[in-house]
C-alpha cells in the first residue's frame, strides 16, 4: 500500500531533537524521504537519519548556522540537490531567549530575530525554485508568544509575530504553486523541559493540558495535506489564546 506522502522530500530545520525530529520522522512514517537539518547536535541528527532508515526511507543529515543566509542557501541546494526535489519545507529551528525590557541587549534581539524570522524567510526564499517545482508546502512554527506578547520573552514574542504575518505575505507571494502555513504551539511537554512549565500550562490552558509532540506532528500533517489552506495559522494550544 502506497504511503500518503511516499515520494515526497521533506526538509525539516532544528530536527536533530524535540519538535522538529518528531516531525521528521513522523513525515517519513508517512512515506517522505527527508532532510535532517542540525546546526551544533550532529550526533543526534544522524541518529534521527537511522531511525528515518530504520522506517525505509531515505535521510540525510545537513549542517548549517541558520543566523548565515549563505549556509542557508547552501543547506536548501545540498538538501534538493541530494534528493532531486524538495516539496515540503517545515521551519522549526528557533531559540527560545529570555529578555525583559531591561535585559534585552543588542546581541540578543539580533540571535532571536535573525534566528527565528529572518531565517524562515531565507530558507524560503532559496526553496522556493524547487517547492514551486514540486506544488509544494511550507510549514512555519510560530507561537502563543507571537500573539500575546510576553515581557519576560521580548525579542522572542516580536520574532514569532513576525513569523505569523511572514506565513501570509509567503502564502500570497508563493501562489498559486506553493501553500505556506503556520503551527503556533502552546507549551508541549518534552522531556528535560523545566516541570513548572507544564504545571504553569496547566493553569492557563482551557483543556488544562500541556500538549504533547503528537499534537504538533498531526497539525503539520494536517496542514501538509489541506489543499486548499494557505496562508493560515494553525493556534495547537489548548484554548491557551482565548
Ligand atoms: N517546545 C514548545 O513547547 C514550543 C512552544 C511554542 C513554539 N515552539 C516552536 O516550535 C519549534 C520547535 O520547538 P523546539 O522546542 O523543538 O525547538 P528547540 O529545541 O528550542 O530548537 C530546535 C533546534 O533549533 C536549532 N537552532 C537554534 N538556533 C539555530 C541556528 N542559529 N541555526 C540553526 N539551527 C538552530 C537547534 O539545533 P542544534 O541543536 O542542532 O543546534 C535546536 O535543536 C520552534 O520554532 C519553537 O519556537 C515550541
Amino acid at each position: 500500500m502506497s504511503l500518503p506522502l511516499q515520494g515526497k522530500v521533506a526538509l525539516v530545520t532544528g530536527a536533530a531533537k524535540r519538535l522538529g525530529r518528531a516531525v521528521a520522522l513522523r513525515l517519513a512514517e508517512e512515506g517522505a524521504d527527508v532532510a535532517v537539518h542540525y546546526r551544533t547536535s550532529q550526533p543526534e541528527a544522524q541518529d534521527a537519519v537511522k531511525e528515518i532508515e530504520k522506517l525505509g526511507k531515505r535521510a540525510v543529515a545537513f549542517g548549517a548556522d541558520l543566523g548565515s543566509v549563505d549556509e542557508i542557501k547552501r543547506l536548501i541546494d545540498q538538501a534538493g540537490k541530494h534528493f532531486g526535489r524538495l516539496d515540503i519545507l517545515v521551519n522549526s529551528a528557533a531559540n527560545f531567549l529570555p529578555a525583559s525590557m531591561v535585559s534585552t541587549t543588542e546581541e540578543i534581539w539580533d540571535a532571536a530575530l535573525d534566528t527565528n524570522l529572518r531565517a524562515p524567510f531565507f530558507c524560503a526564499q532559496a526553496a522556493a525554485p524547487w517547492l514551486r517545482r514540486a506544488q509544494g508546502v511550507i510549514i512555519n512554527f510560530a507561537d502563543t508568544g507571537g500573539l500575546l506578547g510576553w515581557t519576560g520573552y521580548i525579542p522572542h514574542s516580536v520574532s514569532k509575530a513576525g513569523v505569523i504575518m511572514l506565513t501570509k505575505v509567503l502564502a500570497k507571494a508563493l501562489a498559486p504553486e506553493v501553500r505556506v502555513n503556520a503551527i503556533a504551539p502552546g507549551t508541549i511537554t518534552m522531556a528535560g523541559d523545566p516541570p513548572e512549565w507544564e504545571a504553569d500550562y496547566i493553569k492557563l490552558a482551557p483543556l488544562r493540558r500541556s500538549g504533547q509532540p503528537s499534537d504538533i506532528t498531526d497539525s503539520v500533517l494536517f496542514l501538509v495535506r489541506s489543499k486548499f489552506i494557505t496562508g493560515h495559522v494553525l493556534m495547537v494550544d489548548g484554548g491557551r489564546t482565548l
